[in-house]
């Protein structure tokens, strides 16, 4: 009887049927097949063979569900030819008709052929169609959960890709949502930088005519500076969470005034004075066709982090070198090195280690930058510690002139 449980998982999963009720009958005795098939036949698709081998050749060509085979056969026994059916038949069921009662042998028999029934002669055409019923519906039943087992293991890998494709859609709605969060907070923010602007620009002005000290002159134009740049920063955040992209003011740009532009940005930064800043620019190097407010805002973000990785009076290092008609732009520190546990998703937004004082952001503006100029951004460890990140842009064509 089939379990009620499997039955209805057969139905739910659509499994249908397993049977061909086709059955082989296998004798060297022909009287004996006419007498079996004189009875089955009303159920079943009946075969004939008149011996093993003979046996095996329709087998191979033959939709089959049950074998009933004579065990003493000249050729090969009923329990030798179910051995060799099991090789390329495995879940056909197999009846010996046998004469041959000695216990220990019929088990080893069973064993080897997996036999599903022995049937004692003289036998009754009812024992064999009882025995025959049994068998399909064993068939049916090992088929059934063949194919439930095939079925169910492509349906959970399907749900498993459905699964990941789902956790990555959800991951990425869950960024630009937030993205479109920091672009409305930043519309507020720009907005009141634009009017700190105008202030500045004010007092900017008196001191003109009051002829101040440069210095403070000076002060004032480097805290103007800043206070534009962040407001670029802002809006370009601000563009990208609204259109997923970022616009590009392009120009042929020296890479030493990109240098120069990103220290004099940090130098506001108290923790860029508690600190030894190494600069090494190349002479001559090549310029590159890049939006020089977006690359300063570059080397602005790696510097801040090599500084807030870097203890007290200890060195970063800023350089600019060329290689192979590129640009290489690195920033190094002597911390502890990314932590573990963020390096995989380093350049993803909000992905910070810093708690409270981090919004992760910072690498994430900085390989869209350099993603737009088609560019490189990449991290590598110092071997005596600490992180070194490359930016590596294309040099800008050489003048024609
Ligand atoms: N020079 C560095 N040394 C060690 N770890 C670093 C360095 N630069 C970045 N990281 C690691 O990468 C993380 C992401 O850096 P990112 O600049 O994107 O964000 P943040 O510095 O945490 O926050 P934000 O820049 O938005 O203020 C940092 O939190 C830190 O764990
Ligand atoms: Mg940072």
């Amino acid at each position: 009887m089939l379990d009620e449980g499997l039955r209805s998982l057969i139905a739910l999963h659509g499994v249908g049927e397993t049977r061909s009720r086709g059955i082989l009958i296998v004798d060297d005795e022909r009287a004996n097949l006419t007498v079996l098939r004189s009875f089955l036949e009303a159920g079943y698709t009946v075969h004939e063979a008149q011996s093993g081998p003979e046996a095996l050749k329709i087998a191979k060509e033959a939709d089959l569900d049950v074998v009933i085979t004579d065990q003493r056969m000249p050729e090969m026994t009923g329990v030798e030819l179910l051995e060799n059916l099991r090789e390329f038949k495995p879940d056909v069921a197999g009846i010996v008709l046998t004469g041959f009662t000695d216990p220990p042998a019929l088990i080893s028999a069973i064993n080897r052929a997996r036999v599903f029934r022995f049937l004692k002669k003289p036998w009754q055409p009812d024992d064999i169609l009882e025995a025959v019923r049994q068998a399909s519906e064993h068939v049916y039943q090992a088929r059934a959960i063949q194919k439930l087992v095939t079925l169910l293991a492509r349906r959970t890998k399907e749900l498993d890709a459905s699964l990941q494709e789902i956790r990555s859609t959800q991951r990425q709605l869950l960024h630009m949502e937030r993205l479109g969060t920091m672009g409305r907070l930043a519309t507020g923010v720009i907005h009141d930088l634009r009017n700190l602007m105008v202030s500045l620009g004010y007092i900017e002005g008196v001191l003109q005519q009051k002829q101040v000290a440069t210095d403070v002159m000076e002060s004032v134009q480097v805290g103007m500076q800043g206070v534009d740049n962040l407001i670029k920063t802002l809006e370009a955040l601000h563009q990208f969470a609204k259109g997923g992209r970022l616009h590009l003011e392009k120009a042929k740009i020296e890479a030493s005034q990109v240098v120069q532009d990103a220290i004099a940005i940090s130098r506001m930064d108290l923790n860029f004075r508690m600190h030894k800043v190494e600069v090494n620019v190349e002479e001559g190097l090549p310029k590159v066709l890049g939006d020089r407010q977006k690359l300063t805002q570059v080397l602005v973000n790696l510097v801040r982090n090599a500084l807030q990785a870097t203890a007290q009076w200890r060195s970063i290092s800023i350089e600019a070198s060329a290689q192979n008609r590129r640009v290489i732009f690195a920033v190094e520190d002597e911390g502890p090195g990314i932590p573990p546990e963020v390096r995989d998703n380093l350049f993803k937004p909000f992905v910070s280690s810093k708690g409270d004082a981090g919004m992760g952001m910072g690498l994430y503006m900085a390989k869209l930058i350099v993603d737009s100029h088609q560019g490189e951004i990449a991290v590598l460890d110092r071997p005596q510690g600490g992180a070194r990140f490359e930016v590596r842009l294309a040099a800008a064509a050489e003048e024609t002139s």
